[in-house]
């Protein structure tokens, strides 16, 4: 037995990262023969020395691998050991490796102080020389820099994160990150940071055009503390004061959306002195210990290609759409203006950028005349193809693409036996890594790249399937609830919000809807502790709204949102045909479930007993309101169809599927729906044995439809059913992205019917799984393996002729799973409960093919 993947708030290792209680989870690796060994008992130990004995903390009892929280007073910059030791029923002993997390600040006053200098036509360099006398054992850097700021000791770069301190309000919380640079400290050093204009200075949102200041206050801000604890048990402190200097980069322009400017040729400049911010600009400013991720290269990328077009342009084609940035190797005359544009798709075999908006995404760059690397700092890029001018005679390998997203571990692979729809579950995967640079944007390319709440909350479940999201979603929910603070419960439809403030249903209703799923797929109750509040001041929010006369109904809300049943020939409509006032109530309903349900894991009794008594009123007011006598429901779309159905809230369900048959069956089995229907259809039809239909629409290759996309060359999802038309050409430059993730939710679908893996509500974190095992003659082939919460599930099946399928499935160590072989003629294969373990079929099926 095997105790591995020991996390502390479901980070390995954290360091500097803001923990007001240690959450401690692991899990258990068993081979085959010690299946049916238990744990009797978990000892969790927590000390201050890699020996562990100066123990801090210890837990022993039943303990949950998921999630143990340890209420323990913590010191600021104190490094703590942790341990599991399990008691097996064989009267074994396992006990795991000795791991650690370090805490920040925490309370801590901070003996550095904010300083700045003039605003300067160059981004500024702070700089402090300083010797080291004496061996250090341990140094430790605290710093934060707005905009954004990169770091260097003797010229290295401190770790290897890019855009730090990375998106939050900037109005609550501003993060400060925390770096180990025993290594890199010499007898004489300089601490130098590079500081860029990002989210906080630069534009961002819709309230600023190009060439507009952002929304914070202008002035370059730094803080930072270099603690050197030294052999000798003595310590050094080298904090940002007066004192500091400043030089002028090279870098005369950084933004998100609008790319970044060097010039190299320009001068050195004496240094600058640097100021004390001012005290009321100082107390707007609050600091806090990091939550997010770093944002890292995934993967350096080679151009599949460069290619020169009908307009004799210079293209890079990476050969897939990715977010970050680039390294292009340049060897140019001195003055020489070489120049970065970036786009997603070509057009008439040109490079082309209009679906950008007025984000002007490049890179502009001149020559000293020396050959070198160059890479921006502080901007990044939704790219395919990046066009070149300026080089005489680029060549293939002067470009390197780099992949930046947030790092998370990878959890799944899912391969069919289709190459298309591989292809599609493949676009879905970068879809996730392209829009998870450190907020859950929508899109990372245009002037958004915004944390858009209901392409969040539809795509929550699918990401738990590619990756471990926990702490990249637990940072996304703190930040919403700072802005529900702001905002009296509402959830305004972007959060971080930059400038909105308004609430729509289903984009509001992320705010139950992630932890729920969180739960679900992670198992650790303390998602829905940190959340309760959140999920209830919604809920609550909506019933301030309601007031007696249904008014959240009027309310404005996107609704299904790009929907196709409401187009009446027009190209870029972007509101649907369903009653907004169903799906508001639909979701306010939901909201009020999900907070109970949540309530009730917490034990919070009277918490649930409020939100079981309004979902109760809720589900009877919809029913009255939206199903007539006899069980028809009243809108008669697609959607409204799949929320009634997903939803559990029709009186004949049997009536509602033979609707939603029927109007898909008149519209050529294609859907029509959108941000609320699309993400729900496939499961809705799955949950009705509709199975069949579910895989037709996944295997359409017309619009609209997910193949549709892959055929036309797609690398990524699109934003819209139609953004891009057969013959190639982009369909409209208003509000057009190739990398939008939320539709790309059909692979939960495909997760939990071909792969057979899903979440069970009674025993949350794949404690135990349904697998419900769907194939298709088409699809052919599957194979999933997904290192679930509670270990790694497998599942693998094989068509092998129209009446004949081959199946393995494996539990782990520690769970169960109920199977249900869909189409088995054997009844006792239909649904079978399962233990750990590896299980294999060749059965019988009837009706597999349509
Ligand atoms: C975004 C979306 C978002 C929507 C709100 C768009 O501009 O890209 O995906 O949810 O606005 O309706």
């Amino acid at each position: 037995m095997k105790i591995t993947d020991l996390r502390v708030q479901h980070i390995i290792s954290p360091m500097g990262y803001r923990i007001d209680a240690p959450d401690f989870s692991w899990k258990l690796e068993a081979d085959e023969t010690e299946l049916d060994t238990m744990v009797v008992s978990t000892r969790l130990t927590v000390a201050t020395d890699p020996g562990m004995e100066n123990v801090a903390a210890e837990s022993v009892g039943v303990l949950n691998p998921l999630g143990t929280e340890m209420e323990m007073a913590l010191r600021p910059r104190t490094v703590y050991y942790w341990q599991v030791t399990e008691t097996l029923s064989n009267a074994e002993v396992v006990s795991s490796d000795v791991q650690s997390f370090e805490t920040g600040k925490m309370e801590e006053p901070w003996t550095a102080q904010w300083i700045t200098c003039e605003k300067g036509d160059r981004h500024p360099v702070f700089f402090k020389e300083f010797g080291v006398t004496k061996p250090v054992k341990a140094a430790r850097l605290y710093i934060t820099g707005l905009g954004v700021f990169c770091a260097f000791m003797n010229d290295a770069r401190i770790g290897d994160e890019y855009l730090t301190p990375l998106c939050t309000d900037y109005e609550n919380t501003i993060q400060y990150m925390t770096y180990d640079v025993t290594e890199m400290l010499k007898a004489e050093n300089k601490l130098s940071v590079l500081l860029g204009e990002g989210w906080y200075m630069g534009r961002f949102g819709f309230v600023s055009q190009p060439g507009q200041p952002g929304m914070c206050d202008p002035a370059w801000k730094l803080i930072a503390e270099l603690h050197m604890a030294y052999e000798d048990g003595t310590e050094e402190v080298i904090a940002t004061d007066d004192s500091w200097q400043a030089a002028r980069s090279n870098i005369t322009f950084s933004s998100i959306y609008d790319g970044e400017h060097r010039d190299d040729t320009l001068p050195k400049t004496a240094p600058e002195k640097t100021a004390l911010l001012e005290k009321e600009k100082v107390e707007a400013l609050h600091l806090k210990e990091r939550l997010s991720l770093p944002v890292t290269i995934q993967e350096v990328m080679k151009p599949i290609a460069l290619l020169t077009t009908p307009k004799n342009e210079k293209v890079f084609d990476l050969g897939q759409n990715i977010t970050g940035s680039f390294r292009l190797s340049v060897n140019e005359p001195a003055g020489t203006v070489i120049r970065v544009k970036v786009g997603e798709i070509l057009q008439q075999d040109c490079f082309y950028r209009d679906n950008l908006r007025t984000a002007i995404a490049e890179y502009v760059y001149v020559s000293d005349g020396e050959p070198k690397v160059i890479e921006p700092y502080f901007t990044f890029y939704g790219y395919r193809y990046a066009m070149v001018e300026g080089i005489r005679e680029p060549k293939l390998e002067d470009f390197t693409g780099l992949a930046l997203s947030s790092a998370l571990t990878v959890t799944g692979s899912l391969k069919t036996g289709d190459a298309k729809l591989n292809q599609l579950i493949s676009n879905i995967f970068w879809g996730q890594r392209d829009n998870f640079l450190d907020v859950p944007t929508d899109c990372p390319q245009r002037d958004e790249r915004m944390g858009w709440t209901a392409d969040t909350q539809v795509f929550v479940p699918m990401a738990c399937y590619n990756m471990n999201t926990y702490a990249f979603y637990s940072k996304f929910l703190a930040d919403l609830r700072t802005e529900q603070d702001k905002f009296d419960g509402c959830v305004p439809v972007v959060v971080p919000a930059f400038g909105f403030f308004e609430a729509s249903s289903v984009w509001g209703d992320a705010a139950t809807i992630i932890p729920w799923d969180l739960y679900l797929y992670y198992g650790d109750p303390y998602i829905l502790k940190r959340s309760i509040g959140s999920m209830a001041a919604w809920t609550d929010y909506i019933t301030r709204m309601e007031a007696d006369d249904h008014a959240w109904r009027k309310h404005f809300h996107y609704g299904d949102w790009l929907a196709l049943d409401n187009m009446n020939g027009k190209v870029d409509e972007v509101f649907g045909a369903t009653d907004n006032a169903f799906i508001a109530d639909v979701y306010y309903y939901n909201s009020a479930l999900l907070t109970m349900k949540a309530a009730k894991v917490i034990g919070d009794a009277a918490a649930e007993e409020k939100y079981a008594r309004l979902s109760k009123e809720l589900y009877q007011m919809i029913r009255d309101e939206y199903f007539t006598a006899t069980g028809r429901l009243a809108i008669q779309t697609q959607t409204a169809c799949v929320i009634a159905l997903y939803y559990d809230l029709a009186p004949d369900r049997a009536r509602i599927i033979a609707t939603l048959l029927e109007m898909l069956k008149k519209n050529n089995d294609h859907f029509n729906t959108g941000f609320v229907g699309t993400p729900l259809i496939s499961k809705a039809l799955s949950m009705e044995g509709a199975d069949k239909t579910a895989y037709k629409i996944l295997h359409n290759e017309e619009y609209p439809g997910w193949l549709y996309e892959v055929n036309l060359g797609a690398t990524t999802v699109w934003e819209r059913w139609n953004s891009v038309n057969p013959d190639g050409s982009i369909s409209s430059t208003g509000m057009n992205s190739l990398n939008h993730y939320a539709y790309g939710s059909i692979g939960e679908w495909m997760w939990q019917n071909a792969g057979a893996i899903a979440p069970v509500e009674e025993a949350p974190g794949f404690k135990k799984a349904m697998m419900r095992l769907v194939p298709d003659m088409k699809t052919g082939s599957v194979e999933a393996c997904y290192d679930s919460a509670s270990g790694l599930y497998k599942t693998s099946w094989e068509v092998l002729d129209a009446a004949h399928v081959h199946a393995k499935v494996t539990v782990p160590y520690g769970c169960t799973a109920t199977l249900k072989l869909v189409y088995a003629v054997d009844e006792a294969l239909k649904c079978q409960e399962l233990k750990a373990g590896t299980y294999e079929f060749t059965y019988e099926v009837e009706n597999l093919e349509a």
